[in-house]
């Protein structure tokens, strides 16, 4: 790994990928029991919410000891969103990954001779299995893998959307070492009680602190299973804090369920200290403000705080897409919302397309005074969480 590496947090965000970490857990955070039983933690509608993000990512990560105990294919299963992947010019499956630095893999491990896509294997001594299809070996001596050089060299592999699925230890590490930028958890109802027992995330000096909260992106049931998503806040006070906050708010947008006539938006607003004071995200269910399909992120974010709360005259609201006016589907737009509030700054990602409205939300905000950033290298991510109406 000879090339320059991103030291800074700015760079790091632009240059490596996103990093989801995601797990199913007893609702005292354990990934499994003690036994040799298979332990079913998920039902069938959260497996089908997992198969939905593997075909989201460009590579699936997992330590050697999931592949040990589990045997994972880590491929997706739906026929659909292969066939999707692939017309969108993608293997049918992401790359698999897998850290070890034993090396102690068994060839015929499913993630080596499941086909269906590639494998490739981190810090191993070259005694895993390549068979199936698979690439491995990239490391080539056995010894411990510094996960911030992985995912560097993942990033110049073209991966920009990585997924680690576990186990313990790779999770545990992933957010100890402040590599994480979103955790999607699952907690199943019932207890394992078992001290022994791999715990999602053990005990280590997390940067995610009660003085460093993650923001609650998404909160919802599944059955039985109650399904969240958190987004690692990791945005220093720096000059590139604006960009890491769109970011942000550019993947809240991907919890809006998507339809074909209405955009996915995600918004955050933060006070003047640059801490998260609310989010929101289009369609997003709040009671008060009508039909949820047509609730739109910007409206959701502000309908969540007092209109006198005085935070919001040193805001800044960040936003994927440009605020909406005018507007169809309610009398107000968002843009006479901002105004409303007070909000005297906002961050952009991309000017809303003339494909639904003509809009001119930024620039009724800039002639109001307010102070409008636009930042159009995040506006490709938009465009691609807006695939079903932008192509
Ligand atoms: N419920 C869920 O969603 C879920 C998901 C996944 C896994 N699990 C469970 O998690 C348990 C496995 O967790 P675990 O902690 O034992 O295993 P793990 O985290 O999957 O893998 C740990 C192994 O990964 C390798 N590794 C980790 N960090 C490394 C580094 N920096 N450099 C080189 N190698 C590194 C090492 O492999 P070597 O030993 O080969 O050196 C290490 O022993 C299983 O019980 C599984 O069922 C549950």
């Amino acid at each position: 790994m000879t090339e320059p590496r991103s030291t800074t947090r700015g760079d790091a965000a632009a240059a490596r990928p996103w990093v989801i970490l995601s797990c199913t857990t007893s609702l005292d955070g354990c990934l499994d029991d003690t036994t040799s039983r298979r332990l079913l933690l998920s039902n069938d509608a959260d497996f089908d919410r997992v198969d939905a993000l593997r075909a989201s990512v460009d590579a699936i990560l997992v330590g050697a000891g999931t592949v040990r105990a589990d045997n994972p294919r880590l491929l997706v299963r739906s026929p659909e969103r292969r066939a999707a992947r692939i017309a969108r010019g993608e293997p049918a499956s992401p790359l698999r990954v897998v850290v070890s630095g034993s090396g102690k893999l068994d060839r015929d491990a499913a993630v080596f001779t499941a086909e269906g896509a590639e494998t490739v294997v981190y810090g191993a001594a070259g005694r895993h299995g390549s068979g199936g299809g698979s690439r491995s070996g990239d490391s080539g001596s056995g010894r411990t893998v510094d996960f911030g050089e992985l995912l560097d060299n993942l990033a110049r592999r073209g991966v920009r959307r990585l997924m680690v699925e576990g186990g313990a230890s790779v999770l545990t590490r992933f957010l100890a070492e402040d590599l994480a930028d979103e955790i999607q958890l699952s907690i199943a109802p019932f207890l394992l009680g078992d001290r022994d027992a791999p715990h999602a995330f053990g005990p280590g000096g997390y940067p995610q602190s009660p003085s460093r909260r993650m923001i609650l992106g998404e909160s919802r049931t599944l059955g039985d299973v109650q399904f969240s998503r958190y987004l690692v806040n990791r945005a220093a006070p720096d000059a590139t804090s604006d960009a890491h906050m769109l970011r942000l708010a550019v993947e809240l947008s991907r919890s809006c369920p998507p339809v074909m006539g209405a955009f996915s938006v995600g918004a955050i607003v933060t006070d003047a200290n640059g801490a998260v004071i609310s989010t929101g995200y289009s369609r997003e269910p709040r009671s008060g403000l009508g039909d949820p399909d047509k609730n739109h992120a910007e409206e959701v974010a502000l309908a969540k705080l007092d209109p006198a709360d005085p935070r919001l005259k040193a805001a800044t609201l960040f936003t994927s897409l440009e605020p909406c006016s005018p507007r169809s589907s309610r009398p107000l737009s968002c843009t006479d919302h901002i105004l409303a509030a007070g909000i005297p700054r906002i961050v952009l990602a991309l000017r809303e397309p003339a494909l639904l409205a003509v809009c001119d939300g930024a620039d009724r905000l800039r002639a109001a005074g307010v102070d409008v950033v636009e930042l159009p290298e995040l506006g490709e991510h938009v465009r691609a969480i807006n695939a079903h109406l932008l192509g």
